[in-house]
């Protein structure tokens, strides 16, 4: 019995020794089958327990388990040293290698110009209102006292669903939208995505973004509408900005302009942003026709009010002087990582 414990200990010495030098996973394997394997050297001397008397049994059997589970140990262990999963990696380390940098993300210029524009108009005392891209005709044209033969309805400039639904083409349905839920005074502003059938070009695409203000209360006048957009210009693009009115038609304003800002890059003095002419279009505004007040139940005697949409692509633009729309929906790296 003391021979057959001796004769199972140096096994396990045997097969560590073996297992520690092994060079390759088939040195592993060829000391496991050495030892483990059917005829191997254990399964050879646990056969030889069947000579014990039944007393002496129970502890060689003990020693023997605790041999075999000392060399799949040392098999384990010969095999993650050879995949490399060493714990001791003072000698893996090249402290040499340059450190890997992370590069930090950041907001779409899209993004950018929409925050900042909602700071802006937050300090003026504007709300943040929002609305659902898919629109009925009832928000994106009836109530905003679009007639039924107006262009902008054409299926040639709307997409509509089979439902009879559509994207909205502009954020203007979000207005009606709030004089619905709400009493005068409004102050709100509505960033969101628009959409129309565009011939995707440097100026234009088929999806974009508005910006949507509407400021309803009594005796607001159109110098107040010049006011705010200045101030949102100034704060926005610099005080150096100029902006420049335009008598324009639009079904829900009357009067309706359309608006356009100095160019930032020349000056005024010309250049490829604003096509040599000095300014820069930004959308359109005016005082709220009375249909539209008709229309959501505000009395049009009582209230006054003013609305304006700006091109969020046109401002980001502007702003860092990008010539071509379609760049700022390609969302190559290279190109938004500059702003
Ligand atoms: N919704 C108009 C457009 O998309 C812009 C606008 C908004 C005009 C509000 C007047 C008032 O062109």
């Amino acid at each position: 019995m003391v021979k057959l414990q001796h004769e199972l200990e140096d096994a396990l010495a045997q097969a560590r020794e073996a297992l520690a030098s092994a060079a390759n996973e088939a040195g592993v394997e060829e000391c496991r089958i050495r030892f483990l394997g059917r005829k191997g050297v254990i399964p050879f001397l646990m056969r030889q327990m069947g000579a014990l008397s039944p007393d002496e049994r129970p502890l060689m059997g003990k020693t023997a388990n605790g041999v075999k589970q000392g060399i799949q140990a040392a098999i384990d262990d010969a095999l993650a040293r050879l995949a490399g999963d060493v714990s001791d990696t003072s000698e893996a380390l090249d402290m040499s290698l340059p450190g890997r940098r992370r590069t930090l993300g950041h907001k779409h210029p899209i993004s950018q110009v929409m925050d900042d524009a909602v700071a802006i108009f937050r300090r003026l005392g504007f709300v943040v209102a929002d609305g659902p891209d898919l629109e009925t005709e009832y928000y994106n044209f009836d109530a905003l006292n679009t007639p039924d033969d107006h262009p902008s309805r054409d299926i040639q400039d709307t997409f509509y669903l089979p439902d009879g639904r559509l994207l909205r083409t502009q954020t203007s349905p979000v207005q009606i939208r709030v004089m619905e839920n709400q009493e005068p005074p409004v102050r709100i502003i509505c960033p969101g995505r628009c959409y129309r059938r565009d011939t995707p070009d440097a100026t234009h695409s088929m999806n974009f973004h508005q910006i949507e203000g509407l400021y309803v209360d009594k005796n607001v006048s159109l110098a107040d509408l010049k006011g705010v957009l200045t101030v949102f210009a100034h704060e926005l693009l610099g005080p150096d900005v100029e902006l420049r009115f335009r008598p324009h038609f639009f079904p829900f304003t009357e009067p309706s302009i359309e608006y356009d800002f100095s160019c930032i890059m020349c000056k005024g003095k010309g250049c490829s942003v604003c096509k040599n002419s000095g300014w820069l279009e930004i959308s359109g505004a005016g005082m709220v026709d009375p249909a539209v007040f008709a229309a959501v139940g505000y009395d049009p005697e009582v209230w006054t009010g003013f609305a304006f949409g700006m091109g969020v692509e046109r401002i980001a633009m502007i702003r860092h002087a990008i010539s071509d729309i379609r760049l700022l929906y390609e969302n190559d790296v290279r190109f938004l990582a500059q702003f």
